[in-house]
């Protein structure tokens, strides 16, 4: 094992809470609680090392969370079908105390992208481990979570940024996409949890209902904003740019293949724009959150569409320039700021919420996926050139 994997374990490890809930930074005040979304990709990434007690700990504190405020989304539902007026504050929250309570104050709560990412964990872990019995123990919180997503799917909510309430995205239609497939496949693997998964049919609409107005010059938008589901008019494309969280639609969400031309297209665009030459990538164009710097989770990811579509030499170039950012004690941070796309803003987000987080656990994780397709790619190409050396 490299040191910095063997770090990035350590990390993560030694920041999850005997409540079994992953601080998103312990150095960075703002980010003392646990996301669903980070959470997540870490608990996936504890699984690829073989650390499936720490998932499963993870697992376990999401299913208290969701029960806790399961009677949340029985109220949602009743209020929708009254067509009661919804309020923010009705939705489930997009991150908890390690603990597993609502936080308190103010925070951009609804984001559905973490309720779907959650299943897609869940269901990778139950694959990986073949704990088939873990899911009549989550089987409560499965349903309601498959309740809420269905219900609410084409509702505009903020993106994985915390940003943009009003419009869609297409990572969330993703995200949502991915955990409503992975119920349906937990409804087939287990027939003791009494629970008829998703329908193939609504699957299609989520991705019909992208590929209709979330695409614009061939690619895949960042968002786009809804005009009414009583119009029939089309919804117009709100913004023509492309974001670096699109990477995701494919990976891990397969919404499309890797390989789809639609994917391709929009990560030739993610390239274009928002992956700096030999450095990383930025999440968007107008970023200004710390200046807008580049952020090491997305070098990762674009690292994990390249393996997996077969450019290993430029995996292991996006691999390289994250090792390159650890500090000495081996942490790697959110982003790193020497090439800042709006730099006047850097010094109002110090001064505000203090420097950068680091480490960031979900950087670490996503070093781990990378590594790890990188090493499972290169044991494939040394049988196949064994075999062809035959
Ligand atoms: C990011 C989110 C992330 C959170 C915790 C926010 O700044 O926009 O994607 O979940 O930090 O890491």
């Amino acid at each position: 094992m490299n040191s910095l994997v063997q770090r990035s374990v350590q990390i993560i490890l030694s920041n999850q809470a005997e409540s079994g809930a992953y601080i998103a930074s312990p150095n960075f005040p703002t980010y003392h609680y646990c996301w669903l979304r980070d959470g997540s990709f870490i608990a996936y990434s504890m699984d690829l090392v073989g650390e499936h007690q720490s998932a499963l700990a993870f697992f376990h504190w999401i299913d208290r969370a969701i029960q806790k405020y399961a009677w949340k989304v029985d109220r949602l539902l009743e209020k929708q079908n009254k067509k009661e007026q919804l309020l923010e504050s009705d939705f489930l929250h997009t991150r908890y105390t390690l603990s597993g309570d609502e936080a308190e104050g103010e925070w951009l709560n609804f984001q559905l992208d973490g309720y779907g990412t959650w299943l897609w964990a869940l269901s990778e872990h139950v694959q990986r481990t073949n704990e088939i019995s873990l899911l009549e123990d989550f089987a409560s919180s499965i349903k309601k979570t498959v309740q809420y997503l269905l219900a609410f799917w084409d509702y505009p909510n903020y993106d994985c940024w915390e940003e943009n309430p009003y419009h869609l995205h297409p990572y969330t239609l993703a995200a949502i996409y991915s955990g409503l497939a992975s119920a349906q496949k937990i409804a087939n693997i287990s027939d003791k949890i009494n629970f008829v998964g998703p329908s193939s049919d609504v699957l299609l609409r989520i991705r019909q209902f992208t590929i209709d107005h979330g695409v614009k010059n061939g690619h895949l938008v960042k968002s786009f904003l809804p005009l009414g589901k009583e119009t029939q008019k089309e919804i117009p494309v709100a913004s023509d740019g492309v974001d670096s969280s699109l990477l995701g639609v494919a990976l891990p969400y397969r919404m499309f293949k890797p390989s789809d031309p639609l994917m391709r297209d929009t990560v030739a665009r993610v390239e274009s724009d928002l992956h700096r030459s030999h450095g990383g990538v930025y999440r968007y164009l107008a970023d200004t959150y710390y200046g807008g710097g580049e952020w090491l989770l997305l070098a990762a990811w674009l690292g994990w569409f390249y393996a997996e579509t077969g450019d290993m030499q430029r995996a292991v170039g996006l691999q390289q320039w994250i090792e390159a950012q650890a500090d000495q004690p081996g942490h790697l941070p959110e982003q790193v700021s020497n090439h800042l796309l709006s730099p006047s803003y850097y010094e109002m987000w110090e001064k505000r919420w203090g420097p950068v987080a680091n480490p960031l656990l979900w950087s670490h994780a996503m070093y781990l996926i990378l590594h790890d397709v990188i090493r499972q790619n290169s044991q494939t190409n040394k049988i196949s050139v064994s075999w062809s050396g035959r």
